[in-house]
C-alpha cells in the first residue's frame, strides 16, 4: 500500500528532515511512527498524503508514484485518504454534522445518502447526540472524534493521523485509539505518528522509530522503548 524508496526530504531552509529512508507498509496494517521531537515524523506523514514532495526518492501509494501525479489527479487521490491532525481543524461556524457532510457535498452525493453516511460515522465514534453542536461546544475528545468521523466518511482505504491524541488526557486518548483500531478492523490501513508511548505499548502494533531523520527501529509488534 505504502512504499518509500530512499526518500530524502530537505526543506527550503536546508534542513534535512528525512535522510534516505525506505519503508513498506502493507494494506490493512496498523502502524505507529514514534521518535523524538524534530525527528521527522510529521514529514513522513505529510509525504504519504502528498502535502509535500520528497527531494529525492520515490513515494509509491497503491502502486503509483504520487510525485508524478498531474494536478487534477490530486483531489481524487486525497479522497481515498483520511487525514487527522492534532489540532482537529474543524470549521467553527459549522455544526458537527456539517463539518462531516461538507466532505461529501463536494463529491455530489445525494442528500439522503449524505445523511445516512454521516450518521453512520457519528455512531461509530459515539457522537450521534452531538450532531447539531458547534465545535466550540465540544470537549477536546469530542472534537477529535468529529475530525475522525470527517476523515473516514468517504470510506478511505488509508487513514493517517499526526499526533491525534496530543492534546487529550490518557483516558480520552485510549478511546480515540480504540476508534482507530475499529477503523483498521473494518479494512483501512492506519498510520499514526504519536508520542503516547504508554498507549502505543498497550496497543501491541507495529512501531517504526524515527530518530535523527532516519528509521532507527521497526518493531513488528509489542513494546518499544526510546
Ligand atoms: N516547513 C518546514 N520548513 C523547514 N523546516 C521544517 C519544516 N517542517 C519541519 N521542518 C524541520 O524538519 C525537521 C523534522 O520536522 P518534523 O515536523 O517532521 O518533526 P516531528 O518528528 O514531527 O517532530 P514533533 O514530534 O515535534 O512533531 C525538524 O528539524 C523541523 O524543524
Ligand atoms: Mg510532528
Amino acid at each position: 500500500m505504502i512504499k518509500m524508496f530512499n526518500v530524502t526530504k530537505r526543506y527550503e531552509n536546508g534542513i534535512i528532515a528525512l535522510d534516505n529512508i525506505s519503508v513498506s507498509i502493507d494494506k490493512e496494517e496498523f502502524v505507529f511512527i514514534v521518535g523524538p521531537s524534530g525527528a521527522g515524523k510529521s514529514t513522513l506523514i505529510k509525504l504519504i498524503y502528498r502535502e509535500i514532495l520528497p527531494t529525492m526518492g520515490q513515494v509509491i501509494i497503491n502502486g503509483r508514484n504520487i510525485n508524478r501525479f498531474k494536478k487534477k489527479e490530486i483531489p481524487y487521490f486525497r479522497r481515498n485518504i483520511g487525514v487527522i491532525f492534532q489540532d482537529f481543524r474543524l470549521i467553527e461556524t459549522k455544526t458537527v454534522f456539517e463539518n462531516i457532510s461538507f466532505t461529501l457535498e463536494v463529491t455530489e452525493t445525494p442528500t439522503k445518502e449524505i445523511k445516512r453516511r454521516v450518521y453512520n460515522v457519528l455512531e461509530m465514534v459515539g457522537l450521534t447526540h452531538k450532531a447539531d453542536a458547534l465545535p466550540l461546544q465540544l470537549s477536546g475528545g469530542e472534537q477529535q472524534r468529529t475530525a475522525i468521523a470527517r476523515a473516514i466518511v468517504n470510506n478511505p482505504s488509508l487513514v493517517v493521523a499526526d499526533e491525534p491524541t496530543g492534546n487529550l488526557d490518557p483516558k480520552t486518548s485510549r478511546q480515540i485509539m480504540d476508534i482507530f483500531k475499529e477503523i483498521n478492523m473494518r479494512g483501512a490501513t492506519v498510520v499514526i505518528a504519536s508520542h503516547a508511548l504508554d498507549i502505543i505499548n498497550e496497543m501491541n502494533k507495529r512501531t517504526i522509530v524515527v530518530e535523527n531523520h532516519r528509521i532507527k527501529k521497526d518493531i513488528k509488534k509489542g513494546a518499544v522503548c526510546i
